[in-house]
């Protein structure tokens, strides 16, 4: 095995998604000798090759074409002998991934963080080898920054093939459009792709073991999502348990229970959209005594600190929400506490969104949530429909709703659905950072005619100010 002289780092990272070359990039800015492991031939991990930035780009194309067929004609706009193709869409989104794999390894050089790709597997006592084909070499760091991700979760009844049965990952490249989809899950990927390929013409059927479509957001959000999506043309079999797969008659099946109904989805591609679990193969943690949980997530305190000296974890292989800009500022506070200062990620306010046609979003705790942890809440809530911009663009569909304490009319947490509540939602995110009051919100000037007043509205009406 090869030591190479040239290799004793401050500050390594394993792992080059969003958490990993932010935390390199930070690291490498405050004056760190900064290294970063990639497996992959691309930098960017789930994020940017198979995951957010890809399933945008698809989204994007596919809403623009919807718009066109479904709102141009009411806005005097006649389209004639309008079509769309896979192979085109497809060569977008590859394009977009490509610039943005480019701009990555220009950031790792402008920052002179050394890129070593290969396989990174923990020796202990610092040390890290990095085995790329027949090669190993062998690097050592102060500081070990564990950030290899996560993967799709497969359903052990139906493994995948890679085909018919497949995770998002295939799902994100299809050649054709499925003629008859099922997707298991309407959680973020099964909506985000259920609504690509519906677009496009795909018979989609969702089927969710929980009551709800987007369970993890309070009821009436879940509501307005189902009858928005419904009316897009997704079908939905809520409160049902996925059994299997069967053939009949050369046709494939989805199967499925709920109570005693007993549910079969024709369907000529399957996506498994339940979930994603930590990734840890091949980095060797359990030789190292790195403490696992009973999920397979690295053990972290509140600064990413593992039970090793030395060794940090960050991102969707600890525990908290799997989201690229969780990771991110997880990987920022590290960097900073390496270079001996102040670093902290505020867990309270990571907001979540799901950017389906219209976009769900979310900060802080929901009112479910908020009642659990025993508030006395007060809501307020606006509709789209009632804003002049939403009327003026055709985004009338959706509504915010602010949840605060009654006590204190602190923000407690802000939940909406409607076009471009990705971006409002940053507006809540910054008063729930600065520890901001309903009447804050609502005393807070903004534009008109815009979307934004919704959020400004709703937290007006928060004790019926
Ligand atoms: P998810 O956790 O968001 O949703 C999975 C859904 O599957 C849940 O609603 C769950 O109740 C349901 N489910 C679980 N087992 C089931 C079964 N056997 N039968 C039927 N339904 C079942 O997971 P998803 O959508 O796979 O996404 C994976 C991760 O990636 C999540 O952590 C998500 O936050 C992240 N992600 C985030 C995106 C975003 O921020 N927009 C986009 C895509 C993924």
């Amino acid at each position: 095995m090869q030591q190479d002289s040239t290799t004793d780092y401050d500050f390594a990272v394993i792992g080059a998604g969003p958490g990993g070359y932010v935390a390199a990039i930070k690291a490498a800015q405050l004056g760190l000798k900064t290294v970063l492991i990639e497996k992959s031939p691309h930098l960017g991990g789930t994020c940017l090759n198979v995951g957010c930035i890809p399933s945008k780009a698809l989204l994007h194309s596919t809403e623009l074409f919807h718009k066109i067929e479904h709102e141009a004609a009411d806005n005097g706009i006649s389209v004639k002998g309008l079509t769309m193709n896979v192979a085109g869409l497809m060569k977008k989104k590859e394009s977009v991934v490509t610039k943005l794999r480019g701009g990555l390894i220009q950031l790792m050089a402008q920052n002179k963080v050394e890129v070593r790709h290969g396989l990174g597997r923990l020796l202990g006592n610092g040390k890290i080898e990095i085995a790329s084909g027949k090669t190993k070499a062998v690097i050592s760091a102060k500081n070990i920054v564990i950030a290899t991700g996560s993967t799709s979760i497969e359903l052990p009844f139906m493994p995948f093939d890679g085909e018919t049965i497949v995770s998002s990952d295939e799902g994100i490249a299809f050649t054709e459009v499925p003629k008859k989809m099922a997707i298991v899950g309407a959680g973020a990927i099964g909506l985000e792709l259920g609504s690509v390929w519906a677009r496009l013409g795909s018979d989609v059927t969702i089927i969710e073991l929980l009551p709800n479509v987007a369970p993890t957001f309070d009821n009436d959000i879940c509501k307005a999502a189902e009858r928005s999506f419904k009316k897009q043309g997704l079908k939905f079999e809520l409160g049902a348990k996925v059994t299997g797969v069967k053939q009949a008659k050369g046709k494939t099946y989805l199967t499925a229970e709920r109570g005693s109904e007993k549910l079969e989805i024709e369907a000529d591609k399957i996506l498994v959209a339940v979930g994603r679990r930590p990734f840890s193969e091949g980095l060797g943690a359990a030789d190292i005594g790195l403490k696992l949980d009973e999920r397979k997530r690295i053990v972290v305190d509140g600064h990413g600190q593992t039970n090793l000296p030395g060794v940090f974890a960050i991102g969707d292989i600890t525990v908290g929400p799997m989201l690229a800009h969780k990771a991110e500022e997880e990987g920022v506070a590290i960097a900073e506490r390496a270079a001996g200062k102040a670093g902290h990620v505020n867990y309270e306010v990571i907001p979540n969104v799901v950017y389906t046609s219209p976009e769900i979003a979310s900060v802080g705790l929901s009112e479910a949530e908020a009642k659990a942890k025993g508030y006395t809440v007060r809501i307020g809530k606006m509709l789209f429909a009632a804003n002049g911009r939403g009327i003026a663009s055709d985004a009338t569909d959706g509504l915010v709703k602010v949840i605060a304490c009654a006590k204190t009319d602190k923000l407690l947490g802000v939940q909406m659905i409607g076009e471009h509540v990705s971006e409002i939602i940053a507006e809540a995110v910054a008063h729930m950072e600065y520890g901001g009051s309903a009447e804050d919100l609502s005393r807070t000037v903004h534009a008109h005619p815009t979307l934004s007043e919704t959020l400004k509205a709703a937290a007006t009406m928060v004790g019926n100010r």
